[in-house]
């Protein structure tokens, strides 16, 4: 799944994050659709498509309602059959480099996600920045959330994303057709990278009672995955794009084997403070320090040099149980997601940092299936309500 420690370590904790793993792999029978994105958006423009849209209240949200973006959730279009002419919320501001998204309904088996909601999910996701990333491919997400960059015109580049789990390989398959014609539908203008892998080596160390990832069992599990980046690559190279896309990687902070870095252009790292048990004052801090050591610092050190991003790094504001609302250091609540924004979102853009905040809104399939925190990391509410934070404004 995707709020995994940064590190596992055999506690109680970490011991329920591997259950997680294993029931999410054993449950859904390595068909979960989620994906994992990677890298951080460079040479995507900024600019405001919809300057003229209406912001009046009391137009139509389409549901029959008199509201504004930020009463209902849905951005209010003063042409209802142009998802272009979207209104502007004043509370959202462009200032997070990235962000990890998930289209709701978008596993399998029951794949019903669908074109009208990943448009108004983007139309919120445009105002808060100009990059986004996927995890996986599966129920034709990929063209989804390319067709409605198209409708709405926004200014936006994805990273698409491919899940392969390592016991089944047609997984892996599967999802590189589905994003070979997706890019063959949409051409590459608004796409960034393809991101093969999410927590791959975590799920694969787990699940053979290993926890090294450059041991003799993680470049077992390697193999499998760097055969999957060179097939995309390849994949790519054959469909004679007019620009290169890079293809990366995406794991937990600590699980990067060396040898699937060295086949990468670009590695993403789930960094998260909470599952590290550390206040949420010392989150931001904490969350730098350890990418920067866990992995920056290594990749720099490799023949390819990678470019590393971190892939989630957020705060939890609620659980689902009692004995998950803390995590022995602060609360997971609206406050304490608030302080990380206040301490992470403008430093990490001033220090260049390339980051996706996880994440853009709830996801209730996540909090059915595991429970606890895992349902609760949105910004927004799963219906795309601001939940009670004030949106950083600074630029990227
Ligand atoms: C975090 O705290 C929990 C609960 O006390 C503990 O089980 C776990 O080992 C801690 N995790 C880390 C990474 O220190
Ligand atoms: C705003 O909405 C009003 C009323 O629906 C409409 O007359 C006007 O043309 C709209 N303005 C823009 C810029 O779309
Ligand atoms: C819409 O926002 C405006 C300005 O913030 C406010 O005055 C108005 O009451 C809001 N309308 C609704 C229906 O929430
Ligand atoms: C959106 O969801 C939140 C959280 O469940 C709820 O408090 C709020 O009333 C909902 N808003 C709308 C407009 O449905
Ligand atoms: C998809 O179906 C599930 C199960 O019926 C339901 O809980 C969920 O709300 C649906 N999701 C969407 C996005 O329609
Ligand atoms: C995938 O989504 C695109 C964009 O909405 C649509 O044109 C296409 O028909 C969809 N394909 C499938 C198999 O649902
Ligand atoms: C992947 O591609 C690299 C570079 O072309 C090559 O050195 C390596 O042997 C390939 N590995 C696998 C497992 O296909
Ligand atoms: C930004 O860089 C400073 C100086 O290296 C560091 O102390 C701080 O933790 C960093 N913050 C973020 C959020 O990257």
């Amino acid at each position: 799944m995707t709020t995994d420690s940064a590190f596992e370590n055999g506690t109680a904790r970490s011991r329920r994050s591997r259950w997680i793993l294993l029931g999410s792999l054993i449950g859904l029978l390595g068909l979960i659709a989620i994906g994992v994105g990677v890298g951080v958006g460079v040479g995507v423009t900024r600019h405001n498509s919809n300057k003229s849209a209406n912001t009046s209240s009391g137009a139509s949200n389409g549901n029959g309602a008199a509201s504004n973006s930020s009463a209902s959730g849905d951005p209010v279009q003063s042409n209802p059959n142009d998802p272009s002419t979207f209104a502007k919320d004043p509370n959202l501001h462009q200032s997070f480099y990235a962000l990890a998204y998930t289209p709701a309904g978008s596993q399998l088996p029951t794949c019903n996600n669908s074109l009208e909601d990943v448009i108004k999910d983007i139309q919120v996701m445009s105002q808060l920045t100009t990059t986004i990333r996927l995890y996986g491919a599966d129920c034709n997400q990929s063209a989804l959330v390319l067709e409605a960059i198209k409708q709405t015109k926004v200014n936006m580049g994805v990273y698409l994303g491919n899940y392969p789990t390592p016991d089944d390989p047609t997984a892996y398959t599967r999802q590189r057709d589905l994003i070979k014609d997706a890019i063959q539908t949409y051409g590459t203008d608004h796409i960034l990278g393809v991101t093969v892998g999410n927590e791959f080596m975590l799920n694969y160390l787990n699940a053979n009672g290993a926890t090294d990832p450059n041991s003799a069992v993680g470049d077992t599990g390697a193999a499998i995955l760097i055969a999957d980046i060179n097939d995309t690559r390849s994949a790519l190279q054959g469909m004679n794009l007019d620009k290169t896309l890079p293809v990366g990687n995406s794991d937990a902070g600590s699980y990067f084997n060396t040898k699937v870095l060295e086949a990468s252009d670009y590695g993403m790292a789930n960094v998260h403070p909470w599952f590290a048990n550390v206040t949420v004052q010392t989150a931001a801090g904490w969350t730098a320090e350890f990418f920067d050591e866990t992995n920056v610092q290594p990749a720099a050190k490799l023949p390819n040099k990678p470019k590393m991003y971190i892939a989630e790094t957020g705060w939890p504001t609620f659980s689902s149980d009692a004995g998950n609302a803390n995590n022995g250091a602060s609360d997971a609540s609206e406050a304490n997601l608030q302080v990380f924004l206040d301490t992470f979102v403008c430093q990490a853009n001033k220090n260049g940092t390339g980051y996706f905040f996880f994440e853009f809104k709830d996801e209730p399939w996540k909090d059915v299936q595991f429970g606890g925190v895992e349902g609760w990391w949105g910004l927004f509410h799963s219906n795309r309500t601001l939940k009670r934070v004030t949106i950083p404004d600074c630029i990227i």
